[in-house]
């Protein structure tokens, strides 16, 4: 399963190259070898973290000290606290904590994979967003659907998921199969929605890797950004979502979709959990025919929750490995080559003052950072295929944010699996590519056009990320 494998020979030919005459004082950082780390290493300029071990997410950044670590602890805590009945899980839920989903701050695997769809054991790591066709909600159901309960309630439904697979060929004669995914949901609790009036949106976790980056992003910046992706001789033109939080009309960069300007913490605790909070004091099902046999008040406090959202913005970023070895470069000449950055731009950076959290402390120091993120933040038409009818902000069924993909040759080693894509359907990073529709297209067949040796080095190159 675990696909790093093709990395490890690499492993062995390589060692950590010293000075760089290119890198400007700004962006150097002391490796814990004692060597100065690369331009292209530092993922995130001072939140770079020099780690490629499970724990290569989920470690604070070297500035995170003091007050600022013990509230980091406090949100680390909290984000990995099983909920229980008793502290105010449910009645109806989709995971017991953040990092019941979130592993390790990555990608739990979900039993998507292993179960056919809804966990059976009080689990399923992913979350599916149920409507009607013309975009409304269901009578007696929400925007996300709870499929796990606590004891004397029924979950809201439960979800299958069957897959089709198909083989094609590359020009060179080399196969390869995708599976295409068919979800459908039975044991509705309430009224049995018709699935003729039915659209379900499955979405695995995404990994936290730069979540306080990506809240200290230069907004002017991504306005730039949008205005020159507009690229008509290869079918590519990006642009931002907008969507309105706490009354705000503004630009979305987190979720699948760009459909949220902050990191969810009180939305999570509440339509994830049913855990009450300041934001969304109402249990998640109230109104709804199943209401809650008990009310605890509000169950994780406004302090708590901006330990949470201190505990993702101070997480460190993983330093790129391997940058100079001849394979990985060969690789990364593929990734321009096949136009991949077009959409996942490698350097982008953080405004000034950095970031605020949800209560107004500032942090300061995720400001006038250079970053590697390998995104746009920008929605593109990704085709027909990965289409999935549910509208966010501006965003349509077909529109998705260009995934980040900083971190992502670690999540195999943080998770134990190489599922990617919205909803997991690609097995491994080739397949995520090939998956790439719409405006995407180009990339993929230039990808299919490139020789096997230069497809393989892009992988490599991907995993070094
Ligand atoms: C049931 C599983 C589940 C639970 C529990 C859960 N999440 Fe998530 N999380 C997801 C999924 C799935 C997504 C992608 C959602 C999307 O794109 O619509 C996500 C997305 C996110 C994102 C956006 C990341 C990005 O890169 O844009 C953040 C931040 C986040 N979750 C934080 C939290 C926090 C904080 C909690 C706890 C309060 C939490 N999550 C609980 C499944 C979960
Ligand atoms: C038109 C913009 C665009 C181009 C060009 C593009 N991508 Fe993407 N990429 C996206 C979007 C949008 C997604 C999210 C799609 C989804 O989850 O359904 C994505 C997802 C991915 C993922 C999955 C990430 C994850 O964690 O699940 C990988 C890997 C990836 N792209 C690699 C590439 C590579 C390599 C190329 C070049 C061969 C490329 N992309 C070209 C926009 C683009």
């Amino acid at each position: 399963m675990c696909k790093i494998q093709s990395i490890i020979p690499i492993l062995f030919l390589l060692f950590f190259s010293s000075c760089d005459d290119e890198t400007s004082t700004d962006d150097m950082m002391t490796k814990p070898n004692g060597d100065i780390a690369l331009f292209d290493e530092l993922s995130a300029g001072r939140s770079t973290i020099f780690l490629s071990s499970s724990k290569a997410y989920d470690t604070p950044a070297s500035w995170v000290t003091g007050s600022l670590a013990s509230r980091f602890n406090n949100g680390d805590l909290l984000y990995d606290n099983p909920y229980t009945e008793a502290s105010g899980l449910g009645p109806v839920y989709a995971g017991y904590s953040c990092g019941s989903c979130h592993k390790n701050a990555g990608r739990t695997p979900s039993s998507l994979f292993s179960q056919g769809g809804s966990g059976n054991y009080g689990f399923s790591s992913m979350l599916v967003y149920i409507t009607r066709k013309n975009g409304a909600f269901f009578r007696n159901y929400g925007r996300v659907l709870h499929d796990q309960t606590i004891y004397g309630s029924n979950a809201e439904g439960k979800l299958k998921v069957t897959y089709t697979e198909k083989s094609y060929q590359f020009p060179d004669g080399e196969t390869y199969s995708l599976q295409t995914p068919h979800y459908t949901i039975t044991d509705w609790y309430a009224d049995s929605i018709s699935p003729e009036d039915l659209y379900i949106s499955v979405r695995i976790p995404l990994r936290h890797v730069g979540m306080g980056q990506i809240m200290a992003l230069d907004k002017n910046e991504l306005l730039r950004v949008e205005s020159l992706s507009n690229y008509p001789e290869y079918g590519i033109s990006g642009r931002l979502n907008y969507i309105t939080e706490r009354g705000v009309y503004q630009i979305g960069v987190s979720g699948n979709k760009a459909q949220h300007a902050d990191l969810t913490v009180e939305l999570g605790y509440s339509s994830d959990m049913g855990i009450t909070n300041t934001r969304y004091p109402e249990e998640v099902c109230a109104g709804q025919s199943q209401s809650p046999m008990f009310y605890h008040g509000i169950e994780v406090s406004s302090e708590e929750m901006e330990d949470v959202d201190l505990y993702m913005q101070c997480l460190g970023v993983p330093a790129r490995r391997y940058v100079n070895n001849s394979i990985v470069k060969k690789g990364e000449e593929a990734f321009y080559a096949a136009k991949c950055n077009l959409c996942h731009i490698p350097t982008l950076h953080t405004r000034p003052e950095g970031s605020t959290l949800l209560n107004g402390t500032r942090l300061p120091w995720l400001g006038g950072q250079t970053i590697h993120p390998y995104s746009d933040f920008l929605l593109h038409d990704m085709g027909p295929e990965l289409d999935d009818h549910l509208k966010s902000g501006l965003a349509f069924g077909c529109e998705w944010r260009t995934t980040p993909l900083w971190g992502i040759g670690l999540q195999a080693i943080v998770n134990g699996h190489t599922q990617f894509l919205h909803d997991g359907r690609a097995r491994n990073l080739k397949e995520a590519i090939l998956w790439h529709g719409g405006e995407g297209a180009v990339s993929r067949e230039l990808f299919k056009k490139l020789n096997k040796e230069d497809r393989n080095a892009l992988i490599v190159f991907l995993e070094t990320l």
